[in-house]
């Protein structure tokens, strides 16, 4: 055993004699585990959100398999563990409301047992940040294997992308114009391999995100689930890892300022999803990372979108990784990236990206001529959002982007199903749609439901955009002008609980305002008489989640999980 396997911290139980040393090896060895796997090398524990109630993440076990294979081919001594699982598709009342639960779970997993490095095997939305979030606070030398995209979907002859073509065959159903038989035809045709949502949705971002930090091995982003180089690059990271712990290339040694600000650079390049800005901001918090709302518009507004993919544009994620995945987009923005930012795999992001190749400039643009001028975020502000709202320009109307409009006011997501299509509802396609109460505190868990879907009798008519105003989230395959994450939130007693049906509101992207149109006197009135409407819970998750939550401008961590805690603990278990 050489030095630094003596001071690891798997050899601090494992490495034992006596009666902990026989507690911590014994049992382990009814696994079949050979004697010599506890000498101390490496231990990788394997962070498995396999589930089969997380469909994105049902081919994990296999992932896992591979990972294992690369972690003994580099004498490391693999342990698979399982923590909570989060499916988008499935979960009441929302994944998102989980998602610090998971970190919580994610960290102390780490932290009470023998582990020296860590994979992260992430995929459906939310798992990439909460385990991100959970092993930062710990601050092991840690990679991230992300599950890879489902092949593209093919409708009668059509290619459709997860979660774009929901909303887009939705209102084609409730505007008359697909059958309910036709719509559920294309529910297998829409989910056809293993892996996650293929258009660049939450999943598909955040996967991109884990490169562009640094945090996954080249090509991590794009790579399909079913294409047998996502289970190389499983096995790559196994390998990775085991050198990772000899290197004590620790977590926070790559999750530095430069990094966070290449991931929102890149965010702006792929056309992004809005909920990479409250995951970010989280992640940030945990390393101490000093990264603000206002970074996004700063740093990722002005980057063109260069990728032309669901639901900014028509291709998906397979089209992407052929034509160069995202080492081919970093390269294309290299002046815009910093260069030296370190990657898990010990070398920078510039040496992992120079030599990238386009293959397909119909899917991948170049900089000269990107796909569109604004990929980013804009941040807005005003007497309806003082501490800030976003709006994704690449997904919205250019002839919505500065419009003034009567408000119509849904005060949660049940008055907004009751009344959207009500005959007598005054709404024109002139009218701006307003949602309270949907925000962190207020659904609870911050809901995608932002893009709120426009009025029956609005879609018959053909109109297809709206300007949509919320404290929501909305799933990153989601598209329309729809403003998010107003901030504070109504349930928070944040102005927008004081708009009422008829108020004029202003929204002007370019000068980044969010203006109620309604005199101070006016609002004071209301504020004096407002009350709050949400839920509130006496015990449980829910209760500690709505007491600690914090507002999405900060990431919507709990209060007490910012910062990190390392991994030591002294005392023994027995
Ligand atoms: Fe899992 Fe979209 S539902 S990634």
């Amino acid at each position: 055993m050489s030095e630094s396997e003596r001071k690891s911290r798997s050899a601090e139980w494992f490495g034992k004699l006596g009666k902990d040393g026989f507690h911590h090896r014994s049992w382990m060895k009814n696994q079949g585990l050979p004697h010599h796997l506890f000498d101390g090398r490496p231990v990788i524990g394997i962070c498995n959100t396999w589930s089969e109630l997380t469909p994105c993440n049902a081919h994990f076990r296999a992932i896992a398999e591979r990972v294992k294979r690369g972690v003994y081919e580099m004498g490391g001594f693999p342990l698979e563990f399982p923590v909570m699982s989060l499916g988008e598709t499935l979960m009441r009342p929302t994944t998102m409301m989980f998602r610090n639960l998971v970190s919580m779970d994610v960290e102390e997993s780490i932290r009470a047992n023998p582990i020296d490095g860590v994979v992260l095997l992430v995929g459906c939305d939310k798992t990439t940040p909460a385990l991100l979030m959970g092993a930062a606070s710990c601050d092991l030398p840690t990679i991230t294997v992300s599950g890879g995209p489902m092949l593209n979907g093919r409708f009668r002859g059509e290619t459709i992308g997860s979660g774009t073509h929901v909303w887009t065959f939705d209102a084609m159903v409730r505007a008359g114009e697909m059958s309910m038989q036709d719509f559920m035809d294309a529910e297998a045709c829409m989910s056809r391999s293993v892996g996650h949502c293929m258009t660049m949705g939450t999943a598909s971002t955040m996967a991109s995100m884990v490169e562009a930090l640094g945090m996954g091995l080249p090509t991590n982003a794009a790579i399909p689930a079913a294409d047998s180089r996502r289970m190389t690059l499983a096995h790559m990271a196994g390998r990775r890892a085991v050198e990772m712990v000899r290197e004590d290339l620790r977590m926070s040694k790559v999750l530095t300022r430069a990094n966070f600000e290449n991931a929102i650079r890149v965010n702006g390049a792929i056309g992004g999803s809005t909920n990479a800005v409250v995951h970010l901001l989280a992640l940030a918090g945990r390393v101490g990372v000093d990264l603000s709302l206002d970074d996004w518009d700063r740093l990722g507004h002005d980057v063109p979108c260069l990728v032309n993919l669901m639901p900014s544009g028509r291709y998906l994620m397979e089209d992407f990784y052929y034509a160069g995945g995202l080492p081919a987009v970093i390269r294309e923005i290299g002046e815009l990236i910093n260069k030296d930012a370190l990657t898990v795999n010990g070398k920078t992001i510039r040496d992992n990206c120079q030599d990238a190749e386009c293959y397909n400039r119909e899917v991948i643009h170049t900089l000269d001529a990107p796909f569109k001028p604004h990929g980013g975020i804009a941040v807005l502000r005003g007497n309806l959002a003082p501490d800030g709202a976003i709006l994704k320009p690449s997904a919205a109307s250019p002839e919505l982007m500065k419009h003034r409009g009567r408000a119509v006011v849904f005060e949660d997501i049940d008055h907004y199903k009751a009344r959207i299509d009500a005959p007598d509802l005054e709404v024109d396609e002139t009218s701006v749609m307003v949602m309270k109460n949907c925000g962190p505190i207020g659904y609870p868990g911050f809901a995608e439901v932002g893009n709120m879907g426009l009025p029956a009798k609005l879609l018959q008519k053909g109109v297809t955009d709206m300007v949509r105003i919320s404290d929501a989230r909305m799933s990153g395959t989601a598209y329309g002008t729809v403003v998010l994450h107003v901030a504070p939130e109504a349930a928070a007693g944040g102005p927008l609980a004081l708009v009422q049906d008829g108020d004029m509101i202003e929204l002007d992207v370019e000068a980044r305002r969010l203006h109620l149109d309604v005199p101070e006197a006016e609002l004071a009135a209301r504020r004096a008489a407002w009350a709050p409407r949400h839920e509130t819970y006496a015990r449980g998750w829910a209760r500690l989640y709505t007491e600690h939550v914090m507002q999405a401008d900060t990431g919507c961590d709990l209060d007490f999980l910012v910062g990190a805690s390392g991994a030591a603990v002294p005392k023994e278990s027995h």
